[in-house]
Formats: structure tokens, C-alpha cells, sequence
């Protein structure tokens, strides 16, 4: 019999055809007329649900069916080795949702893979992490994995018009550092980014920025994209992780599951944090998951103007677009490589052959 239907939190898992209920350990908690009716003894405290390989990193669990599969630190290889500055387990998930889009899972980690409809879809970001073509290092692993490293500063490309406030400047006075001192926007942009690195390593103690006492002068000011093959993509930003997963929907390719999280690492003074997705949110958990559909945007009007957002808004149109008789292939630039890389992996497992 079938116990769970759906990805959910739970305290313990009951059989919707006897009652037995299983305690989150696997061992059978209770079932009716334990005591009295069977003559092979109580089975419960006795029985237990067949295990499946699992194991944990970051305070995520994984597991797999595949007792021939790799163990989960050596299938998500170097990621647990590339963010081991990053007390992962420490973040706190402010915002959680789960939303049904009208687009095939793959679009998560096509959008996800690429930062070159940046400038174009989300013209909010380049004054904060630089999108100049030159600005990024792109990074990917025999295993499918991928990310794109851009320094958290302004693009050089896409200056705000005079006289408009710059979230730079915020950002640069939120650590003693004063942006009117610089002569020229490179100054302002490539020096402050700079200035910035030292005023974090200088300050986090005094400011409560903990989860700074292992990272690296790239970790406190850059974004490291990274998707996790095939359909997880994390964003291991300074004071953030924002976690993405797509999920297929069963028998609707052209409809998925789109997971986010959005966490912040606790700082102390501090009640309220910025989730970078989902706007500001109080510093305590979620208590439960948001579902609902994308349905066009008018099914999380709350998300209007975020980054995701508008990534949702683009995939259900790309996602109608694949049907388009104009369509042939996708025409790709050097820094959208990953795309074509996910696929091509991702086809390699389609063939039976494993990276
Ligand atoms: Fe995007």
C-alpha cells in the first residue's frame, strides 16, 4: 500500500488501509488489536519499514533507491569540499514554497545555468552582482554539476542614471565605508568591492556575522550559482542559501514542482532579514510550506517583482514557445555553455552512459 503521496513534513506515517502507524525511526508505533490478535507477538516495536539508502549534508537529506549508487558526498562531489566555509546547518528557511508551473522541471536548471537573460529579465540585479560578460567564472563537474561565480559589486555595463539611489552605496556604508569617497564609478564599484572584502574580515565579529568566521574573502562577497545535477540549484550567497528544485508532475511534461527556500544565517541584532527572493521576512522558520500555482503570477502575487518571479514568468512562455514552428534549437553564447553541458549529461544518462 502507498503511505505518502506527496513531499511533506510529517510526525509519523500512517497506512490509509489498516491504520498501522510508523514512527519517523521506521518502527511500527501502533496498529489495531496489536495486543490481542496476533499470535506471532506485538508487532509493534518490533516491525519496521525496509530502509533506504540515506545520508545528510548541509542539513539536507538525500537518499536513493539504487543500492548500487554512489554514496551522496561522492555523487555531489566537490560541492560539500567547495562550501565547507559555510556552516550550512545554521541557516534559518524564512521562506517556503511550493509552486506548480506551467513548464517542463528542466527549466530550472536551463535558467539556472545562465546569467545571460540577467541584464534583460531582471534589471534589479546588475547593481548589485556584476553581470559584465567578463565578470564571471564559469565552473562545471564530469558529474553534471555547475556554477557561475559573479563578484557581488555593480556591472560596469549597466550604470543607474545620475542622482537615482544605488544599493551599492547601502551596502557600503552598512560596513563603515563611505561611497562618496570615490572618484569615479570603477572606483566606486571595483575599489569599494575591495574596501568591502576588508571591512567584512575586519568587522563580522563585532557585527554578529558568525557565519563569516570560515569564509574566504570570495565567499563574503560574491555569488557562487550552483546547480546540483540534475535539478537542485543553490545559491550559496554571502548572508543567504537560496535553495531551487524542480520536480516533473506525473504524466504532465509540460508541468512541474518548483521548490523554493529561501535561508538566512542568523546574525545577532537582528530580527528581520532580506530573503533576496521573497522580500524581508522575520529571522524564524517557516512554519509551513506555501502550495500553490504559479497560474500566471496571480498565484503568488506576494513574489510580484522578485528575481523568481520573473524566471517563472519566462518559463511558461519559453515553455509555449517550444511548440512554436519557429522553433529549432537554441543558439547559445559562450557564457550560456552550461546549458548545452546540462543537457548533453543529461542525455548521456538518457543512453545509458554514467559520467
Ligand atoms: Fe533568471
Amino acid at each position: 500500500m502507498r503511505m505518502v503521496n506527496e513531499t511533506w513534513s510529517m510526525e509519523s506515517i500512517t497506512c490509509p488501509y489498516h491504520g498501522w502507524r510508523w514512527g519517523k525511526d521506521g518502527v511500527l508505533q501502533s496498529a489495531q488489536d496489536a495486543e490481542v490478535d496476533f499470535s506471532q507477538g506485538n508487532p509493534c516495536g518490533a516491525l519496521s519499514l525496509i530502509e533506504l539508502r540515506c545520508d545528510r549534508w548541509g542539513g539536507f537529506v538525500g537518499y536513493t533507491m539504487d543500492d548500487d549508487g554512489p554514496e551522496l558526498r561522492d555523487y555531489l562531489a566537490p560541492m560539500p569540499a567547495l562550501y565547507r566555509n559555510h556552516p550550512m546547518d545554521a541557516a534559518v528557511r524564512v521562506a517556503w514554497y511550493r509552486i506548480k508551473v506551467d513548464a517542463n522541471w528542466k527549466f530550472v536548471t536551463d535558467n539556472f545555468s545562465e546569467s545571460y537573460h540577467t541584464r534583460t529579465a531582471h534589471p534589479q540585479v546588475p547593481p548589485w552582482i556584476d553581470q559584465d560578460v567578463d565578470s564571471g567564472r564559469h565552473e562545471m563537474w564530469p558529474a553534471g554539476h555547475g556554477r557561475t561565480v559573479q563578484p557581488m559589486r555593480p556591472s560596469l555595463s549597466d550604470r543607474p542614471p545620475e542622482g537615482v539611489d544605488h544599493i551599492f552605496r547601502h551596502i557600503l556604508s552598512a560596513w563603515d565605508i563611505e561611497p562618496d569617497a570615490y572618484e569615479t564609478y570603477e572606483d566606486f564599484a571595483l575599489q569599494g568591492w575591495r574596501d568591502l572584502k576588508a571591512a567584512k574580515q575586519r568587522l563580522w565579529k563585532e557585527r554578529g556575522y558568525l557565519h563569516y568566521e570560515h569564509m574566504s574573502d570570495e565567499e563574503i562577497t560574491d555569488s557562487p550559482h550552483t546547480v546540483i545535477f540534475p535539478n537542485v540549484t543553490i545559491s550559496f550567497l554571502p548572508d543567504n542559501l537560496i535553495f531551487f528544485r524542480s520536480e516533473p508532475v506525473k504524466d504532465e511534461p509540460e508541468k512541474c514542482w518548483f521548490d523554493l527556500w529561501c535561508m538566512a544565517f542568523p546574525v545577532e541584532g537582528q530580527d528581520e532579514v532580506e530573503s533576496i527572493m521573497a522580500g524581508p521576512k522575520p529571522l524564524r522558520e517557516a512554519m509551513a510550506c506555501e502550495h500553490c500555482d504559479f497560474d500566471g503570477g496571480q498565484g503568488v502575487p506576494e513574489l510580484a517583482g522578485q528575481i523568481v518571479y520573473q524566471d517563472m514568468e519566462l518559463a511558461e512562455k519559453m515553455q509555449a514557445g517550444m511548440h512554436s514552428r519557429g522553433y529549432r534549437d537554441a543558439h547559445l553564447s559562450d557564457q550560456e555553455t552550461r546549458v548545452r553541458f546540462f543537457h548533453k549529461v543529461l542525455n548521456d544518462w538518457i543512453e545509458g552512459r554514467k559520467p
